[in-house]
């Protein structure tokens, strides 16, 4: 099997050019170390860890299940008590990480704080005048995430087809592919459209090794690519979600109220039920976060199988594309 050799695999010392983002109550050690074993980057999610010390004993943990690189994501997100995201960033320093994804609102200053240690960062971003604010904080990778991903779409609804070629036109940092990606063949077309490699979410939810309810992996199996909805745009915090009762519900008063206030709709939309769903896996429970990318997914592999999975396939389907390209012979100029 020949090997990857892009920006991101060299800089991050990876073997395939796969990431696996950040998922909140799901990028525990067994998810990131699994997709790290596997020959990608896993991830943990900072923010999955109720205090900062947790987040500690979370990494030695996944120190424990594997040898490879993995990172940690710590996504800023508004809230009015924010966590202590001074305190996350240096327990992730103090633990020796040196890859970190960042996501989310003014990451300005933690992103001088883990470039001050000399760590790797990417950073998620859904519109290209984002992507250049974080350039200017000194990232390296940006990981460009379209509309059909999921979690939080932003609010301009581009999709990666134009995304991706308008990260490769305008930026001067390399970039990843986020959004949409469960396969080699997509691999194929994220590298041919300039990225240097892809990120997924949904489909490392869909693996064996996920550590979520067996039902919620097999809901996303059953699903198809119309059965997310996007809640929350009223208020600028667009997110997209598995579509099920809640989210309708939730829809329904975005829809309706009055008076317009988060209040009334937070109750639907609660992390916490969410939490519940992947744990007890009743899918229809509370809101929880899916891309349109469940309409690829048809299995429950492990990360190992998939992560080979997909290599073949874009190493296949690179190779088919080289084949279609004839050189002129002189005959056929005539
Ligand atoms: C269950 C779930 C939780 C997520 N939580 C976070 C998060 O806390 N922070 C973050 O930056 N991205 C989060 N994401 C987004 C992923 O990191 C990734 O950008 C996205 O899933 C890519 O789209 P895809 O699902 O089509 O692969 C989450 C995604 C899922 C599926």
């Amino acid at each position: 099997m020949p090997s990857f050799n892009t920006a991101l695999t060299r800089a991050l010392g990876i073997k395939v050019p796969v990431v696996q983002g950040g998922m909140q109550w799901v990028g525990y050690a067994e998810m990131a170390s699994a997709v790290s074993n596997a020959g990608g980057l896993g991830i943990l999610t900072g923010l999955t860890q109720p205090t900062p010390d947790d987040l500690r004993k979370e990494i030695r943990r996944c120190k424990s299940m594997t040898s490879k690189p993995f990172g940690v994501n710590l996504t800023l997100l508004p809230s009015i008590n924010p966590p202590d995201y001074g305190a996350y960033a240096q327990a992730i320093i103090d633990e020796g990480i040196r890859i970190v994804e960042t996501a989310g609102y003014s990451p300005g200053e933690v992103i001088k704080k883990f470039k001050s240690v000399g760590c790797i960062v990417l950073h998620k971003c859904t519109t290209i005048k984002h992507a250049k604010s974080a350039v200017k904080l000194g990232v390296d990778f940006l990981s460009i995430d379209g509309f059909e991903c999921a979690g939080h779409v932003g609010e301009t609804d581009i999709t990666n087809f134009i995304l991706l070629s308008r990260a490769r036109q305008d930026l001067k940092v390399p970039f990843i592919a986020s959004g949409g990606f469960a396969d080699g063949q997509g691999l194929a077309a994220a590298l041919a459209l300039g990225a240097e490699g892809i990120n997924m979410g949904t489909r490392f939810m869909c693996t064996v090794e996920a550590p979520i309810h067996n039902n919620i992996k097999q809901a996303i199996v059953d699903a198809q690519e119309t059965d997310t909805a996007l809640v929350l745009r009223r208020w600028q915090n667009t997110s997209r979600l598995f579509k099920n009762k809640v989210t309708n519900d939730a829809l329904k008063i975005e829809r309706e109220s009055t008076t317009g206030k988060f209040e009334e709709v937070q109750p639907f939309v609660s992390g916490q039920r969410g939490r519940q769903v992947f744990l007890n896996g009743d899918k229809d429970h509370g809101v929880w976060t899916a891309g349109q990318v469940i309409g690829l997914i048809h299995d429950i592999p492990t990360c190992e199988d998939l992560v080979r999975r997909i290599e073949h396939e874009a190493v296949d389907v690179m190779r088919r594309n080289a084949s279609l390209i004839v050189e002129d012979s002189p005959s056929s100029k005539l």
